[in-house]
């Protein structure tokens, strides 16, 4: 049975800080965030709002946009790394304020529950609902995912120009009118690693940024290498000579923790894939200089980051690589369009990797391509650490839904923060009565307890 991606949504907070405001601000040259990270705006979030509500914000926008009753929703999964319960899980809030639109109880038998992985879990998410329909067991049901998340670094922390918020909510079917998911195809990397990681009661994450950047590339390298052996063993695609599985994908949509990070990882991957191939020693020959490896090919990464020759002599090669005709022709045509919302909204952590596709998808229409039967690969990562590369194929019914994405006019109505607002929010200085913007039609905290025997119990409302 065929299953995936029948209709997304998103929601962004209405509040943004600007990256040269920013940088200013903190000391650093506005071109390195949005030159050199691919930064120019970051959501954040406002004092009466959580990743619960952002979360119920966006599946209240699917629902409304489909017509769908509480009813036709067999699954509600909630994936982040934004968690603020270590035992009610988000899936049981978000319920709770849809019941307040659609009537209590209206949810009853709407099964689900919260999954954590940093960023990839929304991933497993989808999987998981996928196998749930391709299996016969939606009996005609939809399942909602919602990725959500609140990207919050250390004050003053490399990690801070990084930041963003925001949810994104997939409606999953038999008769997905966006894309079907490959089958026999979804591959996995895993590793005990503290790359990025936020202990109990920590608000923000521990970050080792370049290990993590690293890190990401290897273990969807490794990924890569299992899918490509699942996509031939099962005959999705068949390679000539001189190809590789890079080709037969039309779109690569990568997790942007920020935008730039999309290019790196795409540049590593096809650096790997291309390296065995006849058009490889073209590029380098064209380049004028040979590929460097690290003193020890076989070590660490901890070994690899320490060998500052090589990192020098591989920033150098991937910096040229990048500005190669071969090169700026995969970007430009597989990956170029999924960057445009990261860098005008930020880090979503899960959600990120989905925001990518939902900007692909529009800005892809807007150039006239038509997208059916185009096969995107996804490549998802989570610290800690986790990726999975899978992909689907866009289906004939796309342009009903891609035809009114307007990211520009979702955006429209967001305030920008002065950096000193922002540091106030930072802080938690304000309490959820006191918000920077009042909006309507939205849920919203109104009350976190603080008592003993209730403490943390939340209070939501739609506000008319
Ligand atoms: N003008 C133009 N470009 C400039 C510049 C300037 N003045 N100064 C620096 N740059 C460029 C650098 O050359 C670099 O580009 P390349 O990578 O192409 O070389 C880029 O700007 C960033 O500079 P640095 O690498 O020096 O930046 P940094 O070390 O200060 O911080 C970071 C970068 C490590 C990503 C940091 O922001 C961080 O820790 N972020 C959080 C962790 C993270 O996002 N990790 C990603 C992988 S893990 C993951 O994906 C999970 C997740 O969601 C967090």
């Amino acid at each position: 049975m065929a299953a995936g991606i029948d209709d997304i949504a998103i929601y962004i907070p209405r509040l943004y800080i600007d990256a040269a405001d920013f940088a200013k601000a903190r000391g650093l040259d506005p071109e390195k965030l949005q030159k050199g990270l691919g930064v120019s705006q970051m959501a954040i979030v406002d004092t009466n709002q959580d990743p619960a509500c952002l979360a119920a914000n966006a599946c209240l926008q699917i629902m409304q946009k489909n017509k769908l009753s509480p009813e036709d929703i067999g699954r509600l999964y909630v994936s982040t790394e934004s968690s603020f319960d270590e035992s009610k899980a988000m899936n049981s809030y978000v319920i709770g304020m849809l019941e307040q639109v659609y009537g209590q109880g209206a949810f009853e038998h709407c099964g689900g529950v919260e999954t954590k992985f940093a960023c990839v879990s929304g991933s497993y998410a989808l999987y998981d609902n996928t196998n749930w329909i391709r299996a016969g067991e939606a009996e005609g049901k939809h399942a909602l995912v919602v990725v959500s998340d609140i990207a919050k670094y250390d004050m003053g922390s490399s990690g801070e120009m990084t930041q963003g918020a925001g949810a994104v909510v997939m409606l999953l079917n038999d008769e997905p009118r966006l894309l079907t998911f490959d089958p026999k195809v979804t591959a996995t990397s895993i590793k005990d690693e503290y790359d990025f990681y936020r202990p109990f009661g920590k608000e923000t994450p521990i970050v080792h940024g370049q290990y993590s950047n690293l890190l990401y590339m290897i273990q969807v390298r490794k990924a890569l290498e299992i899918y490509k052996k699942k996509a031939l063993a099962s005959g999705l695609m068949k390679l000539e000579p001189g190809e590789t599985i890079l080709d037969h994908m039309d779109y690569l949509n990568m997790h942007l923790p920020y935008s730039n990070m999309g290019k790196k990882a795409l540049a590593y991957l096809v650096r790997h894939e291309w390296r065995q191939l006849p058009r490889w020693k073209k590029i380098i020959h064209d380049m004028g200089i040979p590929e460097p490896v690290p003193k020890d090919p076989r070590g660490t990464i901890e070994s690899v980051l320490g060998d500052e020759e090589f990192m020098a002599k591989d920033h150098e090669f991937t910096k040229l690589f990048t500005k190669t005709r071969e090169f700026q022709e995969v970007y430009e045509s597989k990956l170029a369009s999924s960057l445009i919302a990261s860098k005008m909204i930020g880090n979503l952590y899960t959600a990120s990797l989905y925001l990518g596709f939902r900007s692909c998808l529009e800005f892809e229409y807007q150039k006239g391509i038509d997208l059916n039967g185009k096969r995107v690969g996804f490549g998802s990562y989570g610290s800690g650490s986790s990726a999975m590369v899978f992909s689907g194929t866009i289906q004939p019914e796309y342009e009903e839904i891609v035809k009114n994405m307007n990211l520009e006019a979702e955006l429209a109505p967001r305030r920008k923060l002065t950096l000193q607002e922002y540091e106030t929010l930072h802080e938690n200085k304000l309490s959820p009565e006191e918000p920077m913007v009042h909006t309507k039609r939205e849920f919203i905290l109104v009350d976190v307890n603080t008592t003993t025997e209730s403490r943390g119990e939340r209070r939501y409302i739609f506000n008319e």
